[in-house]
């Protein structure tokens, strides 16, 4: 008898076949035993009848427990009905763990708490399964896409003696009586990268210690950072946008199954990969979005107005607005990071050669990026004036020192990406065990 998993089941029409998995539910009539059967790649149905089992195997199936490790064997056969296709005709069965019988997840609806507390039990259910299922498919599509782009593999470390974002949000590290931070992006070190190797891309865990509960942050994420060599902001940019139609295409073509056990409707995920995403400034977005009436909270459209950040509203309303990803570009330098290149607009305020990547359908943003600062002197009097201690940067100043060049990269965060894509209400159902600020366990 062939062993066999349930997606060769499509090739097994006729055959007998077993199979290795977990019962994740059943009933009997007491003469037919309907079998849920799950095997990491999919899920099916065993049908047994008691007619056709020799008994001890009958009684095996009378004393089951849901979530039992069990072996499966049976005839395969085409069933349209099934959310499968397919059906086993069952011919044998036995027990590899009878599960203790107290099994808490799936027997009543759960709140996203108790599904959480369990998360080692939960991601055994259907939803997790697509979900995370689509983030394998995103991160082995980055990764494709960057060596297709003759980028090469660059790891950064996660531990850091200087910070690269917001200098709040850091989680300190005592290592050896120094105080060592856990990273918050790898782009120092790709940018030092590209001086060896031109194109850099590195993927881990960066850090975040967020104080804020909201359905977009995680304190522990996965974060892609680019950085390249000679590219501007523009190249930056396109670079992006083929990336993400890249991603978005792939999942299309190959998670089907997943998108539609999720029920997401795939429209406009369609749509953008054929279609430019739109570009706008930071000042025209805050113009469309005051002229539109698109602000909630703001009374007055003053200067803290025009120079303020995107808020998550402004985010999410642009998105609704276009229907597409949409670059928020050149924001005032004052809310941006240090490394970015300045210039001064028209009006006199000082703005980064950047851009945010806002997704639509509340993804919000899923990328930041920018061309970064390539003079010596400009970039070292930013450090000091942001009161960073200088000796700590000198290494990362080297770059710019020794053959510096006009240079841009950007981050993308996996599970703001993977949420956007599946549609899920909060993002700690995109990482397999979620870090908030008020979970660290299980
Ligand atoms: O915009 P951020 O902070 O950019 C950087 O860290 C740059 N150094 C990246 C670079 O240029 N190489 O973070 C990049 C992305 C965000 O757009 C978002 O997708 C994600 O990382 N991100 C988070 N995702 C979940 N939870 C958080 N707390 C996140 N913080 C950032
Ligand atoms: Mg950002």
């Amino acid at each position: 008898m062939q062993s066999a998993y349930i997606s060769d089941l499509p090739g097994l029409i006729g055959q007998e076949v077993e199979l290795k998995g977990w019962a994740y539910n059943f009933r009997s009539s007491g003469k037919i035993f309907f079998l849920q059967f799950r095997d990491g790649t999919g899920r099916v149905q065993a049908v047994y009848t008691a007619a056709d089992l020799p008994e001890a195997e009958w009684k095996k199936l009378d004393g089951l427990r849901i979530e039992s490790s069990v072996i499966v064997r049976g005839l395969v056969k085409a069933e349209p009905r099934a959310p499968s296709g397919y059906e086993l005709q069952g011919t044998s069965f036995d027990v590899i763990h009878l599960a203790s019988e107290d099994y808490p997840v799936g027997k009543k609806e759960h709140g996203p708490e108790f599904l959480f507390d369990n998360r080692d039990l939960y991601l055994r259910s259907q939803t997790p399964w697509a979900v995370l299922r689509i983030r394998d498919r995103v991160f082995f599509s980055i990764e494709q896409f960057f060596h297709e782009e003759g980028f090469i593999r660059f790891d950064t470390p996660i531990l850091q003696p200087t910070s690269c974002e917001d200098t709040t949000q850091l989680f300190n590290v005592d290592y050896y009586g120094e105080t060592a931070y856990l990273s918050q992006s790898g782009q120092l070190y790709s940018e030092a990268g590209i001086m060896g190797f031109g194109k850099v891309y590195d993927f881990g865990p960066v850090f975040r210690a967020e104080k804020s509960k909201t359905r977009h942050h995680l304190s522990e994420l996965w974060m892609m950072d680019a950085e390249m060599a000679f590219f501007d902001q523009k190249m930056n940019m396109d670079l992006q946008e083929r990336m993400v139609k890249r991603i978005v295409k792939d999942v299309l073509d190959q998670c089907r199954p997943e998108l539609k056990i999720l029920e997401r409707d795939t429209a406009i995920l369609e749509r953008l990969v054929a279609e430019p995403f739109v570009r706008l400034t930071h000042a025209e977005a805050k113009r469309i979005l005051k002229e539109e009436g698109l602000v909630t909270g703001v009374k007055t459209f003053d200067d803290t107005y025009w120079q303020d950040d995107m808020s998550t509203e402004e985010e999410i309303a642009l998105g609704e607005k276009y229907k597409l990803p949409v670059f928020i570009e050149d924001y005032p330098a004052a809310v941006k990071s240090f490394y970015m290149k300045r210039f001064t607009d028209e009006a006199g305020v000082l703005r980064a050669h950047c851009a945010d990547l806002i997704a639509p359908e509340e993804g919000r943003e899923i990328i930041g990026g920018s061309q970064r600062e390539e003079s010596y002197d400009v970039l070292r009097k930013e450090i000091v004036d942001r009161g960073y201690p200088l000796v700590q940067y000198e290494w990362y100043l080297n770059t710019r020192k020794y053959g510096s060049v006009p240079h841009s990269g950007f981050g993308i965060g996996l599970e703001r990406t993977v949420r956007w894509i599946t549609s899920m209400h909060h993002i700690r159902e995109t990482i397999p065990f979620p870090r908030l600020l008020n979970r660290m366990a299980p």
